[in-house]
């Protein structure tokens, strides 16, 4: 077969070997993908992204060399036209090379197709989100365990489907590789994530708005700071979607994701406290906007401010990572060992303890224990010499809840990253639902106790008071503290300031 005398030169070589390999590598993917039916993003890429880039590459550099030889050929420099490969297969020597070439780069060729296919599933990998970078990933690692998300991949909230994603999130992951042995991290890592993938693309590959949830109950469980760290409950029931499948999400706390509705509104960087918020009937075009007369915020400094459009995170944005306060934990802690909640004070001397962060973890686990201690030998020194030993098993558990909750070399805690459903700790629906925000004609986004859900039971578990499935109880708070429950909204007094 002959070829063109520019053709012979080094960078046209490479270019066809870059070709040639490129193709089989494409052949291989393709049969995979229409033979084998491999549906896997790490395929895809492969076979349409990272192999045809080579494919074209090579076919570039052919073109490219002939070029450079014919200008060379044409200003009379000497060239060679030397042919890279005379095959004579009469030749043992050439059939020997052949041999030898021909396994070498097949096993060239699959080793890197497998591994490169391994480090790709290997970097989507919970272990490679979660551990490599150990001290940095550690918090939201160890909340993911104990979270209804423990079973589904990190990627698969923060990078999703689509080779573009995940081209975007390896370059930045690149940048962040940088800033970590650099040691130039932030501490805390900056939460809400700005680009985060949009719920549409990622929780609702899932869960979806059409996926109907009806009403569910909810039962909690306190124990209060006294001597017998009175042990309460609450049941409530959430109205998630209206009380019938057939009427969709007319009503009730889904009606935000109803597809016929678009909630905006102009926020700050923590999304925190909301300035302003636009409902849109996406049926008959109808616009109404809440304003809040007591925000702060300079008017024109709100109109400047970008809007964004409500989505399951606005609401759920700790799914997977939900850090608990030393309350949460303790209650949980609590339920679980009768024997530790039969010491008296037990509650109130470990949030006590636990009030205080220290920059290190060491630190807080020495604090916790001396300070329980302390607590003890100097209010009630009887009643730690009768208990002295499940004071001390007490300190453990409380320990290790601590550990799954707070992450002092982090600066991480659930005052840091606040969890926006509810409004206990955290304004969370009532950042919207404050009585405050108003349409024009004065129609209020409702903080009304029975909007959201309705009360079943309550009151200390020895005594409970209870009403029937479509009752409603009207709250009695756990401690007496008058109307205060009524007139401020509960964060002031249950976020740990
Ligand atoms: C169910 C979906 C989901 C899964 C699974 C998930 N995340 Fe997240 N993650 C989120 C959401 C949503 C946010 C954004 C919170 C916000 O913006 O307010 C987030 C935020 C983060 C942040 C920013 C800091 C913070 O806590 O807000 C880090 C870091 C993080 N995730 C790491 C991980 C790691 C590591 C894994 C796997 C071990 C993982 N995530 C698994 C949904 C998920
Ligand atoms: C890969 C699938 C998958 C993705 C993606 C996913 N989830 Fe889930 N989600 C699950 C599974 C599985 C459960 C557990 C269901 C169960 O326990 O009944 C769950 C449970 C939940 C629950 C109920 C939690 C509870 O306390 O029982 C909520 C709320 C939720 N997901 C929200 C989200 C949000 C918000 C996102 C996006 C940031 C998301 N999910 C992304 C699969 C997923
Ligand atoms: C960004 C602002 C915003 C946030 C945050 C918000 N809401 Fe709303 N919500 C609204 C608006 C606006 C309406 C419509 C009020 C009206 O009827 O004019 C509404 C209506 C509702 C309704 C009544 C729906 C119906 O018509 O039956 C429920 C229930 C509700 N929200 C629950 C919640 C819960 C629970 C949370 C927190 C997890 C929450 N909302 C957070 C803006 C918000
Ligand atoms: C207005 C706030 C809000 C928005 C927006 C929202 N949710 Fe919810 N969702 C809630 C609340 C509140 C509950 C009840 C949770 C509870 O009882 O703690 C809930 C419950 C759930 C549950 C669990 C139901 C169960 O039985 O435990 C899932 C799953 C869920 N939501 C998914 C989603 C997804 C997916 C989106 C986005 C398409 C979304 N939610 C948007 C507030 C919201
Ligand atoms: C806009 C909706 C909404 C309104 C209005 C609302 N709640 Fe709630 N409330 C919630 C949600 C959502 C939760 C569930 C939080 C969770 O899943 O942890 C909740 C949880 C609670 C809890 C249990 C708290 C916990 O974490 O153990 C109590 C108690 C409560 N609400 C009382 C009230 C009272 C009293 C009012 C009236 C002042 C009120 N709620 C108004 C949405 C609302
Ligand atoms: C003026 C301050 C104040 C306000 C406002 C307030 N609380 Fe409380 N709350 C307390 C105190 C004090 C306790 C007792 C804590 C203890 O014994 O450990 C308490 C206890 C509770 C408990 C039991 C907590 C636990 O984990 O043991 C619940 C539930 C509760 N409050 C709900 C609410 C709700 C819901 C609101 C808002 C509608 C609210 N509180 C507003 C001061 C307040």
């Amino acid at each position: 077969m002959k070829l063109p005398r520019t053709f012979y030169n080094y960078i046209s070589y490479l270019g066809a070997i870059i070709a040639g390999i490129a193709w089989i590598t494409l052949i291989f993917f393709v049969i995979q993908i229409y033979f084998f039916k491999i549906d896997n993003v790490y395929f895809d890429l492969w076979a349409f992204i990272v192999t045809p880039a080579f494919l074209v590459a090579g076919h570039v550099l052919i073109p490219v060399g002939m070029y450079i030889k014919r200008k060379k050929i044409k200003k009379g420099i000497p060239v060679s036209d030397e042919k890279l490969l005379v095959i004579n297969l009469r030749d043992p020597k050439t059939r020997n090379a052949i041999l030898i070439f021909s396994v070498i780069s097949i096993f060239f060729i699959i080793s890197t197709v497998v591994g490169s296919y391994k480090a790709f599933h290997y970097s989507e990998s919970v272990e490679f989100c979660g551990k490599l970078c150990h001290n940095v990933m550690n918090p939201e690692f160890t909340a993911y365990q104990n979270s209804p998300h423990a079973k589904v991949k990190c990627a698969e909230c923060h990078v999703g489907e689509g080779a573009d994603f995940y081209v975007k999130s390896k370059m930045s992951g690149l940048r962040q590789l940088f800033k970590y042995n650099l040691n130039t991290y932030v501490r805390p890592i900056v939460t809400p994530i700005e680009n985060l993938r949009p719920a549409r693309e990622t929780c609702e590959k899932c869960h979806w708005p059409q996926k109907f949830y009806t009403n569910a109950l909810r039962k909690e469980k306190y124990f209060l700071s006294d001597s017998a760290n009175t042990e309460m409950d609450l049941t409530l029931n959430m109205k998630i979607g209206a009380s019938h499948q057939s009427l969709g999400l007319t009503e009730g706390i889904h009606w935000h994701i109803n597809p016929d509705v678009q909630i905006d509104y102009k926020t700050n960087a923590k999304r925190d406290v909301i300035y302003w918020i636009k409902k849109t009937n996406k049926r008959t075009g109808e616009q109404v906007i809440y304003k809040n007369d007591e925000v702060t915020e300079k008017p024109d400094a709100i109109a400047k401010m970008e809007p964004r459009v409500m989505d399951c995170m606005d609401c759920h944005n700790r799914p997977s990572h939900e850090f608990r306060s030393p309350a949460k934990y303790l209650n949980n802690m609590l339920a679980a060992q009768p024997r530790i909640a039969a010491i008296p004070w037990f509650k109130a001397a470990a949030m006590d303890a636990l009030k205080v962060m220290y920059s290190t973890k060491d630190s807080c686990m020495n604090a916790i224990k001396t300070k329980i201690v302390k607590y003890y030998q100097d209010s009630y020194p009887l009643v730690y010499k009768q208990f002295s030993k499940d004071i001390n098993a007490g300190i453990e558990l409380v320990k290790t809840e601590f550990n799954k909750n707070a992450f002092p070399e982090m600066k991480v805690n659930y005052q840091v990253y606040p969890r926006h459903i509810g409004h206990l700790e955290s304004d969370g629906c009532f950042r919207c639902h404050n009585d405050k925000f108003k349409t024009p004609a004065g129609k209020k986004i409702s903080k009304d106790c029975n909007l959201c859900h309705t009360i079943l039971s309550q009151g200390k578990t020895k005594s409970p008071t209870y009403t029937g499935i479509n009752g409603s109880l009207g709250f009695e708070h756990p401690v007496d503290i008058g109307d205060a429950w009524k007139e401020t909204n509960c964060k002031e007094c249950h976020n740990g300031n």
